[in-house]
C-alpha cells in the first residue's frame, strides 16, 4: 500500500464519519461545531492536506482531485443539513408562536347598544329616507345661538322656563350655557350655506331638573326644513310619516295641540294615542294622548337673525325627546335609569351589537 493509498483510506473514513456527525446534528449550532472540526483551519480534512506536499508527484495529482471531490461533498452535505435545519426551526417557532385570532369572544365580554344610540340610529335612518342629512352643533352654545336667534331676547320670559346651566363667563363678557335644546342647531345650519334645508340634529341637551321624567343631560333631534313654499300641510305629512315608521304601527293616531315657541309662528305641540292597561303602555290606540314633541312654522325674525328673507323664504322646525320616544317605544318606565350605567338594565334594555337600524329590514328584530 503506497502512502497515498493509507491516505486515501483514512480520507474515506473520516468522510463516512463526518457524513454521519451532519445527519446526527439536530440543530445548527451543533452543525456549525461539525463544519468547524472538518472544513476549519484547523479542521480534520484540511490537516490530511497538509500531507499532501509529501506524496509523489503523480500521486499527489491523483490524491488531490479526490481529496477536492470529498471536501465538496461535505461541504454541500453540511449545507443541505442547513437549510433544513432552518426551516425547521422556522416551523416549529411558528407553531409555537402561533396566534389564533379566531376564537370567539368569551359572551362574558359582550357589551350592548345602549337604547339612545339605537333609537337615535333609528331616528336618523327614517329621515335619511325622506332626504334629511345630518348637522351638528356643540353642547356649550353661546347666547346668541341659543337664545337671542331664536327669538329669545335677554329679559324673555321663555329663558326662566328653560332652567338653564351657565358657564362661569370671562369679565365683561356674557356667559357660555350648556345648550337647553337643539334648536341653536337649526341657526348653526342655516348660517352654514344658502337654502334649501332639509337637517335633523340630533344630540344632547342640559336642564336644570331631575325627576322620574326629567334629568339634567337628556337628548333631543332637531328637524329643519326652509325652501319657498314649504308649509304646515309638508310638517304634519312628515311627521305623520315618521311617527308610523318608528312605532310601526299603521294607523298611528297623531293631534296637532295649538301651543307657543317664540321661534315658531304658528306653533303646535304633537301627541300620539295611546292606551294604558295597568302598568302596560299601549302606543297607536286607545283614548289617551302623550307629547313627543314641538314644531312649528320657522317665524320670521329668526329667518332674518341668519340673513334668509322671510318674503321669500319659510319652512317648519321640530324638536323631539330622543329619551322620551325611546321609553314609549320599549316600554322603559324610568329615565333616569338611562344614565345610571347599570349593567343589569343596559343588559335588559340594551340592542344587540349587529342590529343595525335600516328601513329594508324593518327597524328594530
Ligand atoms: N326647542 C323646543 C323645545 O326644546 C322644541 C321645538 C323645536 C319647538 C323646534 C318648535 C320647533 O321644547
Amino acid at each position: 500500500m503506497t502512502d497515498a493509498d493509507s491516505l486515501q483510506t483514512e480520507v474515506a473514513a473520516l468522510e463516512r464519519e463526518l457524513m454521519r456527525a451532519i445527519g446526527a446534528a439536530g440543530e445548527t449550532a451543533t452543525l456549525e461545531q461539525v463544519r468547524v472540526a472538518a472544513l476549519g483551519r484547523k479542521g480534520r480534512i484540511t490537516e490530511l492536506m497538509h500531507g499532501l506536499p509529501a506524496l509523489a508527484p503523480a500521486e499527489r495529482k491523483r490524491a488531490g482531485a479526490a481529496f477536492n471531490a470529498v471536501r465538496d461533498r461535505i461541504a454541500a452535505a453540511i449545507a443541505a443539513r442547513q437549510r433544513a435545519l432552518h426551516e425547521a426551526e422556522v416551523e416549529a417557532r411558528l407553531r409555537a408562536e402561533a396566534l389564533d385570532v379566531t376564537l370567539p369572544p368569551r359572551p362574558t365580554d359582550r357589551g350592548t347598544i345602549h337604547p339612545v344610540s339605537q333609537v337615535t340610529e333609528e331616528i336618523i335612518a327614517i329621515f335619511a329616507d325622506m332626504g334629511f342629512t345630518v348637522a351638528e352643533g356643540p353642547d356649550i352654545e353661546d347666547d346668541f345661538h341659543n337664545f337671542t336667534a331664536l327669538n329669545i331676547p335677554p329679559e324673555h320670559p321663555a329663558r326662566q322656563m328653560h332652567d338653564t346651566f351657565y358657564l362661569e363667563a370671562a369679565p365683561g363678557a356674557a356667559p357660555m350655557v350648556l345648550r337647553t335644546h337643539t334648536s341653536p342647531v337649526q341657526i348653526r345650519a342655516m348660517r352654514a350655506g344658502p337654502p334649501p334645508y332639509r337637517v335633523i340634529a340630533p344630540g344632547r341637551t342640559f336642564r336644570r331638573d331631575s325627576d322620574q321624567t326629567h334629568t339634567p343631560m337628556f337628548h333631543q333631534v332637531e328637524g329643519l326644513v326652509i325652501d319657498r313654499s314649504t308649509h304646515m300641510g309638508n310638517l304634519k305629512g312628515c311627521l305623520e310619516e315618521f311617527g308610523r315608521a318608528f312605532f310601526e304601527v299603521e294607523n298611528l293616531r297623531m293631534r296637532f295641540r295649538p301651543s307657543h315657541f317664540p321661534f315658531t309662528e304658528p306653533s303646535a305641540e304633537v301627541d300620539i294615542g295611546c292606551r294604558r292597561k295597568g302598568n302596560e303602555l299601549v302606543i297607536g290606540a286607545g283614548e289617551d294622548w302623550l307629547e313627543i314633541l314641538g314644531c312649528g312654522m320657522v317665524h320670521p325674525r329668526v329667518l332674518e337673525h341668519v340673513g334668509l328673507d322671510p318674503e321669500t323664504h319659510q319652512g317648519f322646525a321640530f324638536g323631539m325627546g330622543i329619551d322620551r320616544v325611546a321609553m314609549l317605544k320599549y316600554g322603559i318606565p324610568d329615565l333616569r335609569a338611562f344614565f345610571e350605567s347599570d349593567l343589569r338594565w343596559l343588559r335588559h334594555y340594551g340592542f344587540a351589537a349587529l342590529d343595525v337600524p335600516g328601513l329594508a329590514m324593518g327597524l328594530a328584530r
